[in-house]
């Protein structure tokens, strides 16, 4: 039996280290076995699942972790691993896979969709590592008390969950909870207002926005359920048939036990909108205590005279794929900003030709320690959303020029609150980059919006860490969350949009004017016919 006791809570919090979470835990439960499986790619993914599984591991819980970055963890006695490690080489030989360009948000559906989640999954499932594991659970008959499992693609693990005792499951979404992702959990997801990830949209929409947001979202579901089917084929290539006891989409529409937990904070760097109880938003996870600069860059940052621009396209996108003419206008716009000092994140040289002198370039930077520092004042990013986290939580303002992926959805939600300001990646120049400097760097409306969603972004009962474990927990100790399931699960598309009573309702409406119409008709001929017949009458005298 799992006990409950609740937890004290730290109050206000500002840093989200584990070590803050794990200080305020001061109850204890007993230990579960939890089954943790993330496997995209790419380490922002990769980070708030290693950093649940070390709180878990702290809890005396004991965790199996199938990762794609097996070395991010310390070893611990309680943690079983499996090596995805290779999984990173999509990324070498997939050219597909290609991050480096401007892309359309119909390039973005495509591009995220089927292609690259089923190609990770076949090369995971047929990996000695993963046949290893599985084959350990049959042979041993492990079960769990909890599976774990990242939930905007990758689905063919799910069908695990009918090998290790059908445990009650949670889908984590490292992001904003995907649309078509909370429709098992029927969660109200109209796109007349709700702007579907990959689009350019906000929660305001022209007509045309809503027609393009509308079919996108249909896109999106119809290619969702499309790689649902191919994942199940791959399951089915990997696993004997006998254990295959239902269907992927069985499993994944089976969401009475389920419960959904999203790794964000939708308050901020998303727009408003209803969230069903099964779905918890936890806020960033990644955020940890700044520890201090090396010491002369600590030493130059503080002697900027007006602050520090800190300029950085992120980890997947390399400087120099913004080719020769974009970069000379960087730096001809930031020469024009003298009182100001930049620190740029450049992979290749160590000094630029036509470099002026208050620029630094630097190959690597830790972000969240230079975000810390009180004199930067402005972010050059492309709007990927950890970074986007990071930059609220230290308050600076922002100049998002996005590329890919839901870096458009995150930047227009800046443009729109006006934390800062959104660039087009094709129209960048000198006199635009100017601009924008100018406008975010001086007028005092953006300091103003920045320190408000930064006090807000702090502003939260307990710490996202705190809020994950508490909720991992609570379905460990109720196995699962069946008492939130809700009715709407239940109906078909027409009862649930009331289709079938608005129907009815106008067969009524109609049929009562039809009744109306035909007996005024009568009414009217007869009168007619009366008149007509007295007029003869009248006529015949
Ligand atoms: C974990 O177990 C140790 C001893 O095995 C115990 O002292 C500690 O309180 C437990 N922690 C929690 C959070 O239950
Ligand atoms: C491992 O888990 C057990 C409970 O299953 C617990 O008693 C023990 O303290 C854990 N070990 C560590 C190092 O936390
Ligand atoms: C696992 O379960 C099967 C069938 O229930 C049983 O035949 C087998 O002996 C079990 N194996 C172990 C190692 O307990
Ligand atoms: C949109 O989807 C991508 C792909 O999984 C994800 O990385 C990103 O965080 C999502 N963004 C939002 C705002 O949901």
């Amino acid at each position: 039996m799992l006990q409950f006791a609740p937890f004290t809570m730290c109050q206000p919090y500002f840093m989200t280290s584990i070590l803050v979470a794990l200080i305020c835990f001061t109850s204890s439960a007993t230990a579960s076995d939890i089954l943790i499986i993330c496997p995209t790619a790419s380490y922002s993914h990769q980070q708030p699942f290693l950093l649940i599984t070390q709180a878990l591991l702290q809890r005396n819980h004991s965790v199996t972790l199938l990762t794609c970055n097996p070395e991010k963890i310390k070893p611990h006695e309680n943690l079983t691993l499996v090596d995805w490690s290779f999984t990173y080489d999509l990324w070498k030989t997939n050219t597909e896979f290609n991050l480096q360009t401007r892309k359309s948000q119909w390039e973005n559906v495509r591009f995220f969709s089927t292609s690259f989640s089923t190609k990770a999954s076949s090369l995971q499932w047929a990996h000695k590592n993963t046949q290893q594991f599985i084959q350990t659970i049959i042979q041993t008959n492990k079960t769990y008390d909890l599976m774990v499992h990242e939930g905007w693609a990758h689905h063919s693990y799910m069908s695990l969950l009918d090998i290790i005792g059908n445990p009650p499951m949670i889908l984590v979404s490292t992001a904003h909870s995907f649309s078509f992702l909370t429709l098992p959990f029927n969660n109200p997801e109209n796109p007349s207002y709700v702007p579907v990830n990959f689009t350019g949209n906000t929660d305001k929409m022209t007509f045309w926005q809503r027609l393009t947001n509308t079919l996108i979202y249909l896109k999106y579901y119809w290619l969702f359920m499309k790689t649902l089917e191919q994942e199940d084929q791959v399951r089915q290539t990997y696993l004997d048939k006998k254990y295959n006891k239902r269907s992927l989409k069985e499993i994944f529409q089976d969401g009475s036990r389920n419960s959904f937990l999203s790794c964000f904070d939708s308050r901020i760097t998303n727009y408003v909108r209803p969230v069903h109880p099964k779905i918890v938003e936890v806020g960033p996870l990644h955020l940890v205590e700044p520890k201090p600069l090396d010491q002369k860059l600590q030493a130059w940052m503080n002697d900027a005279p007006a602050g520090v621009i800190y300029f950085s396209l992120g980890s997947n996108m390399k400087g120099t794929s913004m080719g020769d003419f974009r970069r000379r206008a960087f730096l001809k716009a930031f020469a024009r900003f003298p009182q100001y000092r930049v620190l740029w994140k450049w992979e290749n040289e160590d000094v630029m030709e036509g470099q002026p002198e208050n620029v630094l370039l630097k190959k690597w930077m830790p972000q969240q320690d230079v975000l810390a520092h009180p004199k930067v004042k402005l972010f050059i990013m492309q709007g990927g959303l950890q970074s986007l986290q990071e930059a609220y939580h230290y308050g600076v303002k922002l100049i998002c020029i996005p590329m890919f992926g839901d870096q458009d959805l995150n930047s227009q939600r800046v443009g729109k609150i006006k934390t800062g300001i959104v660039l087009e990646f094709n129209d960048l120049n000198e006199e635009y980059i100017y601009k924008a400097l100018k406008t975010v760097l001086e007028d005092p409306l953006y300091s103003q919006n920045m320190a408000y969603y930064s006090a807000l972004s702090k502003d939260s009962p307990m710490s996202p860490m705190e809020k994950s474990v508490w909720w991992i927990e609570y379905v460990l100790r109720h196995k699962g969350v069946a008492h939130l399931h809700s009715g709407a699960a239940d109906l078909s598309i027409v009862q649930y949009y009331l289709l079938d009573v608005i129907a009815f309702l106008v067969a009524i409406l109609i049929s009562v004017m039809l009744l109306v119409y035909l007996a005024l008709s009568k009414v009217v001929r007869s009168m007619i016919k009366t008149n007509q017949g007295k007029i003869k009458k009248k006529k015949m005298k």
